[in-house]
């Protein structure tokens, strides 16, 4: 009898909705398991999980990515646990292309403004994209696009309208479905590098420690979605409009932007500076600042958390 001591193997083995013999189970890592929220039962001589779940592989996600941006990417890389993939990613070499990360789960997934972003085990996308900051003035636009492209990807998977949260917040139903986080770094090496952080909600259907109106792929449209299918899709999505950066044409753009704004219109709550204040959103600008409506007078804000004010 092989006992499978590895936290790694025992979650794969679980996910294959194989029953595995209660001997065959290390009960550590068992334990593990079940403390990292996976819902592991004991049913007389075995273990199972009482849902479904798949465990990423890298090449169920090939089969799923456009041929094209295949050819662009470096390489797919794969961990069970990491601190977070926009960190962990950092470890590896860069090169002209694409070079991506995910990961299982994250024990410091991080979000915006110095958030934490939950990360449990085997059931959503935790994704970095790591490339060379290309020399282009709408570098800035990357979180933007990123949305538009998360917003695509989600209509591909049968969620016919989702939304942006200036600047990248993806909702669906009034709530977030997917957060993004650019981190531009400079590396002796490589020169300046720009990391995308995409958290996508796939098939999480509890989570007391979200302190926000969320939903999930699940949620909404009520079945089981495939993480390796997902992200192919998602991932195709995303390089095919950094791709187009060097053709970038701002006022196509905020077209195609409008499409998705979610706040346009709307009464929001900015914080800015630390400082809060009310004001009403106007829509995107060409240089990707969001266009406001402040005591009368038009604002362009860069850098602010954003809500919407649901007392009017
Ligand atoms: C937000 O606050 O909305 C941004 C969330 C970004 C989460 C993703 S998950 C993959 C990547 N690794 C991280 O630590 N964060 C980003």
């Amino acid at each position: 009898m092989i006992r499978i001591e590895n936290e790694y193997s025992l979650f794969k083995a679980l996910c294959h909705q194989t029953k595995l013999k209660v001997p065959e189970c290390s009960s550590k890592v068992i334990q593990k398991l079940l403390d990292k929220g996976m819902k592991i039962y004991r049913v007389n001589d075995h273990y199972e999980l009482s849902q479904t779940m798949s465990y990423l592989e890298r090449s169920e996600i090939l089969k799923h990515l456009d041929q094209d941006i295949i050819q662009r990417i470096s390489d797919i890389i794969i961990e069970y646990q990491v601190n977070s993939t926009n960190e962990s990613i950092h470890d590896y070499e860069q090169n002209q292309d694409y070079l991506v990360m995910l990961a299982e789960s994250q024990y410091a997934g991080k979000g915006r403004r110095v958030k934490q972003w939950h990360s449990p085990l085997g059931c959503n996308i935790y994704l970095s994209i790591k490339f060379i900051h290309p020399k282009s003035d709408y570098i800035h636009f990357v979180p933007l696009l990123t949305a538009v492209a998360v917003c695509k990807g989600l209509n591909r998977l049968g969620i016919a309208v989702s939304m942006i949260k200036w600047p990248n917040d993806v909702y669906v139903n009034a709530k977030k479905i997917a957060g993004i986080l650019v981190e531009n770094r400079y590396n002796s090496a490589s020169g300046n590098t720009c990391v995308v952080g995409i958290g996508l909600n796939v098939n999480m259907k509890d989570a007391t420690a979200i302190d926000q109106d969320w939903t999930s792929l699940a949620l909404e449209k009520n079945e089981f979605f495939d993480r390796n299918y997902v992200t192919g899709l998602l991932l195709s999505e995303i390089i095919s409009q950094y791709e187009k950066i060097p053709d970038f044409n701002a006022k196509k753009f905020i077209k195609q932007w409008q499409e998705y704004d979610y706040l346009k219109g709307k009464n929001i709550e900015v914080i800015e500076d630390n400082t809060g204040y009310e004001a009403k959103a106007l829509g995107l600008s060409q240089d990707g600042s969001l266009k406001i409506l402040l005591n009368g007078y038009i604002k362009n804000i860069y850098s602010a958390d954003v809500s919407v004010d649901t007392r009017v």
